[in-house]
């Protein structure tokens, strides 16, 4: 943790890597902390006191004392959604209402992105993203094509922009829905159907967001810094998400990666200290989109049984595989990290042996490096490692470690070129081994 700076803590794989549970982990060294990009397509799940929670908008330093939480500009918010993410809070006791600021900047999910989201995927057809439905293509895209709603608009004549910006989104639905077949376009016009009742409850969460201090958030950030003030930045979804560098087109439509947290945030690249990557000791991805090293045999389920491998947001189920080195290199590079965190180490603790992928083979040629498409003829070329067949998640130090797992840990770093940090042996937050 270094004062006056931010250090940012980022996905490197394919989201879910644990961000939830490290930021609750970290966030007593730190003064604030601040969500830079993503929206409610985040399911980010801490466990503490024998209670689970799963944050989607709000961040997850937001149980530790009464630290400031700050939801960036980078951040795509739904009204409705924070309502109940935040009124579920409250209700277990939780003050939120003067420590959680959201930035003026931050843009509006509207009910209708979220019909357009449904849209541009059936468009899609067998091609579709897989997307959590939750609006966020169509709300970044009217971001970047200067049609968006941001929160700052709530203060000043919200309902005459409201409308217009419904009327273009029903327009383009309507087109989209004209070109689809009739099983599509019923189950567009279902949506629409309901839409009132949708947006009913979504300008309910307007006026409730009126009770959060709504700030400019690059102001704020800009001036704890000034003061010595220190601050931990949490990504959503993971590098290989990221609009620019993930497996485009599946991706999400943000920049996950650290230079988000600039964007996202209104903070200049010269005050990022560390950047922390969070990796799981395996790997997942959930939706569509390309993924070498994906295991479709039992030895996949059983990663998926024992580290409950569901998403947090869609309940649907995660694909499983092992560790990507050749990915998790490309992720570390394009991200400047700095320090590693190991998660879910504990879902590998009864395997005779455990698999690293270190390179690929394309077209029957061996390479180390992430190529622009990993689509087709991506062949995994594995280490395979002996397992510690230890159950370790009582564990409270390093030094408990089992040889092989010290080797794992000592064979990772080396494939990485960066120091592995934290091991996390358990979704508690107590289950957290910060090594010397
Ligand atoms: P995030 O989106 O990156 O915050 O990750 P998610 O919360 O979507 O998914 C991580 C899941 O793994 C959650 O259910 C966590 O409670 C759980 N989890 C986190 N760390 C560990 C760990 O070290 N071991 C196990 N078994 N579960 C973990
Ligand atoms: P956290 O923060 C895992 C995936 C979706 C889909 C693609 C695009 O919990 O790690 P979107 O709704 O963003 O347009 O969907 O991205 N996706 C995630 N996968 N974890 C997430 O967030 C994700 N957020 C989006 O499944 O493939
Ligand atoms: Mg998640």
């Amino acid at each position: 943790m270094n004062k006056g700076k931010v250090d940012v803590l980022l996905g490197l794989q394919w989201g879910d890597e644990g961000k939830g549970k490290v930021v609750d982990v970290l966030t007593p060294k730190y003064d604030v902390v601040a969500r830079f990009q993503g929206g409610p397509n985040a399911g980010h799940t801490l466990e503490f006191e024998g209670q689970k929670y799963v944050l989607r908008s709000i961040p997850s330093g937001i149980f530790q004392g009464d630290k400031v939480n700050i939801i960036g500009n980078g951040v795509v918010l739904a009204p409705d959604l924070f309502m109940d993410e935040a009124k579920a809070l409250e209700a277990s006791g939780h003050e939120l209402r003067s420590r959680l600021h959201i930035s003026k900047k931050a843009h509006l999910i509207m009910p209708t992105h979220r019909v357009l989201d449904a849209a541009y995927e059936a468009q899609k057809g067998k091609d579709k993203v897989g997307t959590t439905g939750k609006g966020i293509g169509p709300t970044y895209t009217d971001k970047v094509s200067r049609n968006g709603l941001r929160v700052g608009d709530i203060l000043e004549n919200f309902e005459e922009k409201y409308a217009k910006a419904k009327a273009r989104h029903l327009n383009i639905i309507n087109s989209i829905a004209s070109n689809l077949d009739e099983e599509q376009r019923f189950a567009l016009n279902n949506q629409l159907t309901t839409l009132h009742k949708v947006e009913k409850k979504w300008l309910e969460g307007v006026e409730y967001l009126r009770q959060f201090p709504i700030v400019d958030s690059e102001h704020e950030l800009n001036n704890l810094l000034k003061s010595d003030k220190s601050v931990l930045c949490e990504g959503a979804q993971g590098t290989m998400l990221d609009v620019d560098f993930g497996s485009y087109p599946f991706v999400t439509s943000s920049n996950t990666i650290c230079a988000g947290a600039c964007t996202g945030l209104g903070i200049g690249p010269n005050k990022i200290g560390e950047v922390y990557g969070i990796m799981k000791a395996y790997c997942t991805r959930v939706g569509a989109g390309p993924f070498p090293t994906e295991l479709f045999d039992e030895t996949g389920k059983t990663i998926r049984d024992l580290g409950h491998e569901y998403g947090a947001v869609t309940g649907r189920e995660r694909r499983c595989g092992w560790i990507d080195l050749v990915a998790l290199r490309y992720s570390i590079m394009v991200n400047g990290v700095t320090q590693l965190i190991m998660m879910k180490s504990d879902v590998l603790d009864g395997f005779d042996t455990i698999k690293a992928c270190v390179a690929y083979k394309q077209n029957g040629t061996q390479i180390d490096y992430f190529p622009y498409n990993i689509e087709e003829c991506i062949e995994p070329v594995y280490e395979e490692l002996p397992g510690w067949k230890t159950d370790m998640t009582k564990f409270t130090s390093e030094d408990q470690f089992p040889k092989e797992f010290s080797d794992y840990i000592a064979f990772l770093e080396k494939q990485l070129e960066t120091p592995i940090k934290i091991i996390s042996i358990g979704p508690d937050r107590d289950q957290t081994i910060v090594r010397k």
